[in-house]
């Protein structure tokens, strides 16, 4: 079997991990060829690669990124460039292709297997907000790096008598801010799934000071925004890709907690740091059963799928299942941390 390889979209640890199992999995017990496309969608639009042996992913288990490249694609020239990609499909001898990616990179899986690829997809993101799969690898290592920054953040806070507002990654929903808040023992969680009301916000924080606590952490989610009308509030816009620029809701909360508190409130964006670097045992040992079972789905011919862990199985789902909604966080989970708005 010849399978092509490629990472799409925002990076994340353990992308490598992916990369090396197919390779180990296809090359060394099936004797197949793989072949890996550079800078994600691109790569094989432009029939840009490079072939992956042993030798190539060589020591890449715990490096973080991905060794392939990734990039962001307009959905426009991904459907424009579909009947290309099947050219390049054919002329190279693909039997597979393997992308690995999130929630765009997964709708373009979709759409090119739709147009008669032959496709298996393994999800990755650090938000952890695909459906069809329990954990996504990168959540873990993301949740590790917020949770010790916030750790940090405690005791600089306490020093200085202030309110931090910490802003992690999660475009449409909670799960970074929302365990890291818990593990570190935030006293407010701000999430993209339930509009905040700045009232309660600062009452929250407000009480804590009254109680005699010398600061407060409260962490909020990138894609969190105010009830409508509710305080003053920037929007981002939009950027080339269709996706939401964000207009930094700690910043803005850090201004407005200042204003009603009177107490000195700063904004901390912790940014790509959570998407950089060495990615946990958990999201290696994940990102390496999620390349393995790829490889045995392309070989059973289960295309238009992608891997997903459920409970503690690797199974495989459709690709159309895995697009249609988002994984945001349930209710019930806010309850159990206590102090989520
Ligand atoms: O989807 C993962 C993610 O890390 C989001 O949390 C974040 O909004 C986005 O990627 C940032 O993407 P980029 O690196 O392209 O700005």
């Amino acid at each position: 079997m010849r399978i092509g390889v490629l990472t799409s979209g925002g990076d994340c640890p353990g992308l490598n991990a992916v990369i090396r199992s197919v390779v180990h999995r296809a090359v060394v017990d099936h004797g197949d060829e793989v072949i890996g496309f550079h800078d994600g969608w691109r790569g094989l639009l432009e029939c840009d690669y490079r072939k992956l042996d042993l030798d190539a992913v060589g020591g890449i288990l715990a490096r973080g990124g991905t060794i392939l490249g990734s990039s962001r694609v307009r959905p426009e020239d991904l459907r424009d460039g579909v009947e290309r990609a099947k050219g390049y499909v054919e002329e190279l001898g693909l039997d597979a292709i393997i992308p690995i990616g999130g929630e765009g990179t997964l709708k373009a899986a979709h759409l090119l297997s739709e147009g008669g690829l032959p496709i298996v997809g393994v999800p990755k993101t650090i938000d952890n907000d695909i459906a069809s799969t329990d954990v996504t690898f990168g959540f873990d290592t993301a949740v590790g790096v917020a949770t010790e920054a916030l750790d940090r953040l405690k005791t600089t806070a306490e020093s200085h008598q202030r309110v931090l507002i910490v802003e992690v990654m999660g475009r449409h929903t909670g799960w970074i801010a929302l365990h890291s808040g818990m593990a570190a023992g935030a006293h407010a969680i701000v999430v993209p799934e339930r509009p905040f009301d700045i009232e309660e916000l600062s009452k929250r924080v407000g009480e804590r000071f009254e109680a005699g606590k010398r600061f407060a952490i409260v962490v909020v989610a990138e894609g969190a925004k105010p009830r409508e009308g509710s305080m003053r509030w920037d929007e981002g816009g939009k950027d080339v890709y269709g996706h939401e620029r964000f207009a930094g809701v700690a910043r803005q909360l850090s201004i407005e907690l200042e204003q009603r508190l009177g107490k000195e409130a700063r904004p901390v964006i912790l940014g790509h740091v959570q998407r950089g670097g060495t990615p946990t045992a958990y999201d290696r040992v994940l990102a390496t059963r999620f390349g393995w079972h790829a490889v045995e789905a392309a070989h059973r011919g289960q295309f238009g799928m992608l891997t997903a862990l459920r409970g503690t199985e690797i199974t495989m789902v459709p690709l159309a299942d895995a697009v249609r909604t988002l994984k945001t966080v349930p209710a019930e989970r806010y309850a159990e941390a206590q102090c989520v708005l």
